[in-house]
Parts: structure tokens; sequence; C-alpha cells
């Protein structure tokens, strides 16, 4: 079996500090990494910032910087981003990087040698915000202002000589890979987008700007610099060292697993990249997954909008994990969520310090108590200690499969049925009742510790450092996280100390109107 995996975000664009949504696929991505890593697989995960094109040119020039300058600086904060988010990024690329500017002129160079590319005029629409081209029918004209009917944002006219990608020549074979590979683009809805888009006929796509100067140059004709999208899609095998396809980063991690995006961006993901790949004859990503929108109100939160939640205020408030958890949680994955504060708070009291936290440590301060600190030990289960076990053994598969096909909903839903469950079951064997049946007593109190370690091991992807804390109980580490030794249900060793822990999650003290 295959134990690679290789999982990226979007290269965000420098051209503001990162906002909510940026860390929200960031965070996503982490959660598959952290799961998969813990699963045994060989993990690679990238983010990084994509820095050329007019959209930053004219960002840089509002601050009276230059591009690069403006762009070191804006870069760093999502690099520091990922640090606050504590992703497990293996890499963090800049599309100014010299290995990426590399791989962007050598891919050029094949697309030109294999007869894909070639010098014409461009005449229509284009969206610098989206840096996309729009034909007449995907714009509409608001208060006198043409803009792009699915973004929003003004396009403007574009009149100049440009080369072109022969991407209308991909047409079959892009059906034919959709076709084949039922899970390249999920959710499936979206994947039905791509497919009528790319039946209703494409057109060749104009691939290098004349009129600015802020980008990678055409390898032969340095009056062109590549459009911002072929360039900034590269990233995905520039982190790998392509072009050299025999080092071993590419070996391995070649085809990405799954390229995690928002749904904005996949026409150029499932569209544009496999065609590119198509037409250098390289190998297609397994998958490209189009989460939606987190919203402010009914809006798309974005930039140009005005209406962005800061997740560094967020986390400054609340901290890291509980935003952590309620974006995973709250947010139906796949579909359009609204976040807001009130919710946030809802999520932290119930399920964060009530039913995680308070379980664990309730169970601890039992189990200190009246097993003289240790992990009991002769243990004798019964039928309703085993029918709780057993759930993460018989699931585990089946948890396994859902993460491949990123049905975080169904794990978030596993994780918040388990909790309720240990709850109910510590209540109901009433185990402060059973002082003088010391084998039963200790049976319940090793039972509810088994539990709560596999139910941190399942909250490791999504709430790690507060996972991490509560695995302190057993004295655990991270490196000693492995997801499969949930099935065993005896892996606590009796007579090793349990260790008291702080309070995992405050209460917040809610005062609304
Ligand atoms: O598009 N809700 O960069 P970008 C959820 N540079 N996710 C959101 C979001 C929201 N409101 N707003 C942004 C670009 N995102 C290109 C990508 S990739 C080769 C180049 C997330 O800074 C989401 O993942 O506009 C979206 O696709 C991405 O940020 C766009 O970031
Ligand atoms: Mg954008």
């Amino acid at each position: 079996m295959d134990k690679n995996f290789y999982i990226t975000t979007p290269i965000y664009y420098p051209s503001a500090k990162p906002h909510m949504g940026h860390a929200y696929s960031s965070i996503i991505a982490d959660f598959f990494a952290r799961f998969k890593r813990i699963d045994g697989f060989n993990v690679s995960f990238l983010t990084g910032t994509d820095e050329h094109g007019l959209k930053i040119q004219r960002a840089a020039e509002n601050k009276g910087l230059e591009p690069l300058a403006f762009c070191d600086e804006i870069s760093k904060t999502f690099k520091d981003l990922s640090k606050t988010l504590n992703l497990t990024n293996t890499d963090f690329i800049r599309t100014t990087e010299e290995r990426h500017i590399k791989s962007v002129q050598n891919l050029w160079n094949e697309l030109e040698k294999n007869d894909d590319i070639y010098l014409s005029k461009y005449s229509g629409w284009y969206s610098v915000s989206d840096e996309a081209f729009y034909t007449e029918e995907e714009i509409e004209e608001v208060d006198g202002k043409k803009i792009s009917i699915s973004s929003k944002s003004p396009v403007e006219w574009m009149d100049e000589e440009s080369y072109f990608f022969r991407l209308s020549k991909w047409e079959k074979k892009l059906l034919d890979y959709y076709e084949k590979n039922s899970d390249f683009i999920l959710p499936k809805s979206r994947r039905n987008e791509v497919i009528s888009f790319v039946k209703g006929g494409l057109k060749d796509l104009s691939v290098s700007r004349k009129s600015f100067s802020w980008g990678i140059p055409v390898p032969n004709n340095k009056e062109h610099v590549i459009y911002v999208w072929l360039d900034a899609l590269t990233n995905y095998i520039s982190a790998l060292n392509y072009p050299d396809i025999k080092n071993k980063k590419y070996k391995t991690f070649w085809p990405a697993t799954v390229h995690l995006i928002g749904k904005d961006i996949l026409r150029f993901h499932a569209v544009y990249w496999p065609a590119f790949l198509l037409a250098a004859k390289l190998p297609l990503p397994k998958k490209v997954y189009g989460h939606g929108w987190i919203l402010s109100g009914e809006e798309k939160m974005s930039k140009s909008k005005g209406n962005i939640l800061d997740p560094i205020e967020i986390i400054d408030q609340y901290g890291l994990d509980p935003l952590r958890y309620y974006l995973i949680k709250e947010v139906s994955f796949g579909n359009d969520g609204n976040i807001s504060q009130e919710k946030l708070e809802d999520c932290i009291n119930s399920d964060l310090a009530n039913n995680f936290g308070n379980l664990c440590q309730r169970v601890t301060a039992f189990a200190i108590k009246n097993c003289e600190g240790t992990i009991p030990k002769m243990i004798e289960f019964n039928q309703d200690d085993l029918k709780i076990l057993d759930k993460f053994k018989t699931n585990l598969d089946l948890i396994r499969d859902k993460i491949d096909k990123q049905d975080i909903n169904f794990y978030i839903d596993f994780i918040v049925n388990s909790l309720f469950d240990a709850n109910k079951y510590f209540n109901d064997e009433e185990p402060w009742k059973k002082k003088d049946d010391i084998s039963r007593l200790n049976t319940i109190v090793y039972t509810s510790l088994e539990i709560i370690r596999k139910i941190c091991y399942m909250l490791y992807p999504i709430i790690p450092e507060s996972s991490l804390k509560a695995l302190k109980i057993f004295s655990i580490e991270e490196k000693k996280i492995e997801l499969s030794s949930i099935e065993n249900h005896n892996y606590l060793k009796g007579g090793d100390k349990i260790k008291k822990i702080d309070i995992l999650f405050k209460k917040i003290e809610k005062n609304h109107d």
C-alpha cells in the first residue's frame, strides 16, 4: 500500500494580511496531515504565497513599495500565521524563490516544445482581483460598472499580444479523466459543475502578459511575463524539485494525494492545472477538494468586501484550539458556513469544557483518589465495557475510509458521540458506589481511561495542543501516538502513574445582551 501522503493548501496572495478564510484552509489541511501522520504515513504538507501578477504589483504600488519588498513583508505574516495555527507544514513556498522560477520556466519550455503554446492576441475582460479572464456571458453590469457574476469583482478590458495555451485540445482528455476518476473532484456537486463547464467547450487560454513586468519572464521572449495562474499552480511541483523528476521528493510525493482549495479557485485546479500537466506529460494529482466559504453575514468574507474576521484576534481572545475545533466542527465541510463568536463560545462551553475537559478531570480525580493514583490492574471487562470500547475497534477502518474521502463531518460526529457515550458510561456505572467491589471499580476506571486515551488520539489532529495536554495523564508523548492503537483495549499498563492535569478549557462567562 502507498504510505505516502502529499497535501497542499492554495498559495495565498500576500496582497493584504491573512484572514479567517486562509486560516480555515490551512487548519483543515493540517488536520489531514496530522491524521495521516499518526496513521503511519509519510506526510508532505505544503503551503506558501503566490507573489506575482498585476494584483500584487498594484498592491505594492499603493504602499509605495517595490513588489518584492512588499511581498517579503506580507509573506512573512503568512509564514508567522502557520506557526500561530500550529501547522505541521513541511515546506513553505514563495513563488519569488529561485527554485520556483526555474520550475515554471521549465514547464513553459515543455509546453512550448510539445506545441501547446502559440503567440497571438488577447482581447477580452480581465479581473485583476481574481487574476482571471471572463467571457461576455460571465460578466454583468452593476451601477455602470462591469463585474464578474461569480466573484463580483470588477473587470477591465484587455487588449494585447499574448501567448496562448491550447486548452481546447485537452477537452476530451480531461472529460475522460473525470470519467475514469470519479473522486478526482470532490465534493460531487462541484465535480458536476466542472464537467458541465468543460462540456460547454474550452477556449485556448491566454498565458502571458506584456503590459506589466512583475512576473516570471517567458524564457524566449522577455517582453512577456507568464500568466500568474500558470506560475502559481506549478508551485505544487516546484516544492518537489521539479524539473528534476528523478529526485526522491518528486518520486515519493508526486502525484499529490489532494489539493485542498476553496471552491472559488476550482476551475484553475480542476481544468487548467490538469491540462498543463497533460500537455507536459506529467501525472495528474489524485484529487482536488473544493471546500465551501466562510461567510460573514450572507457574503463571502474577503478583503475587497471589508468583512474580514481576523484569526489572530480570535486566537488572542479564545486560544487556538477552540478556533480549530470550531472551524472543523461547525462549518459543515464542503459547504459554506457562517461563523459567529456566539456559536464559538457555545462550542467551547459545551463540547470542549463540559464534554471533553470535564470528563478528563472527573475520571482522573476519581482515579487519583480511589486507585492510588495509578492505572488499575486486574481488569475484567463486562459486556457494557466491551460495548463502548469495541466501537473504536470496529470503526477504525471506516474512520480511515471516511478520512480518505475527506468526510470530516463523519469524523467529528464520531468524536462528539464518543464523548457523549463516555460521559454517560461513567455516570451510569457509578464507580463511586462500587467501593466494596474494587475489581468492578477498577475496571470502570480503567475502561474510562482507555476511552479518554482513544478520544485524545482522535482529537489530536483537531486540537493537537489540548490533546497532548490531556495525554499527560498517561505520560504519552506526541511521537508515541499511533492511531492503530485505538483498537487495543489493554494499551494502558496497570500500575503506571496517573498524572493530574490542569484545566483544559475554561468556560466562557456569557453576558451577551
Ligand atoms: O486565490 N472562506 O489566493 P487567495 C473559506 N493565490 N476559504 C477562503 C475564504 C473564505 N471566505 N477566502 C479565502 C488565491 N479562502 C491564489 C491561489 S493556488 C495555486 C493560488 C481560502 O489569497 C480558500 O482556500 O485569494 C481560497 O481558495 C483561498 O483562500 C484563496 O486565497
Ligand atoms: Mg481570492
